[in-house]
């Protein structure tokens, strides 16, 4: 059974992008996963320094979130998409996990590990950039993106009245995103 570890780039109260998670996660636990869903909330971490990195080491929650990527076959990431990219937030806490601590392996909570990526906006294109950017990041890290990846545009038009996607396709194609993920994660644990 794979395991997935999933987390969005926000952490704003009804978050889209937190929205589309949900369901890709139930897509992957249909699938037979076993999903742990964390909030980036519950791993806040200063802005990265290299000076403070030498001085103080990896802080407590940015080791926490690293041990976590290091303990799952793949992700499931739901990332806003900011000014074409990434949000800092996000961003910032790939690059604590990119850090090595003691005698773990070099980039171990990225090599060999799968990842089902999406996108959530109100706008026309649902984040489609923000997923150019993330692909090439995690691809570069040594994690594998899907090939298949979902940018929901529009989104505010797709949920019902708790925050929830509504929309049958929707549910569909996010479900569908979190069981190739699932899939493939549990592919490459078994070779
Ligand atoms: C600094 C900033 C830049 C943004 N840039 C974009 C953008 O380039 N494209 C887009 O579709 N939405 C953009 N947005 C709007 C976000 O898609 C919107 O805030 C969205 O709700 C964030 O996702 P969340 O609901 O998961 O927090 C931007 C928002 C902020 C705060």
């Amino acid at each position: 059974m794979a395991k997935l570890l999933a987390f969005a780039g926000s952490t704003r109260k009804n978050s889209y992008n937190q929205a589309i998670l949900d369901v890709a996660a139930e897509g992957a636990r249909e699938a037979g996963a076993e999903v742990t869903m964390i909030s980036l909330a519950d791993y806040a971490m200063p802005i990265f320094n290299e000076d403070e990195e030498a001085e103080f080491g990896i802080p407590e929650r940015a080791q926490a979130f690293k041990e976590l990527l290091i303990s799952h076959d793949g992700f499931l990431i739901a990332s806003p998409e900011y000014n074409s990219s990434y949000p800092a937030l996000l961003k910032n806490a790939i690059d604590w996990a990119s850090r090595k601590a003691g005698d773990e392996k070099v980039l171990g909570a990225y090599k060999g590990k799968v990842a089902g990526i999406m996108a959530a906006s109100a706008g026309g294109l649902g984040g489609m950039r923000v997923l150019v950017v993330l692909r090439m990041l995690l691809e570069n890290l040594g994690t594998m993106v899907l090939p298949t990846q979902r940018a929901v545009a529009k989104v505010s038009t797709l949920l019902d009245d708790n925050g929830a996607v509504s929309d049958e396709k929707t549910i569909k194609q996010l479900k569908s995103l979190g069981k190739e993920t699932a899939e493939l994660a549990a592919k490459i644990n078994a070779s």
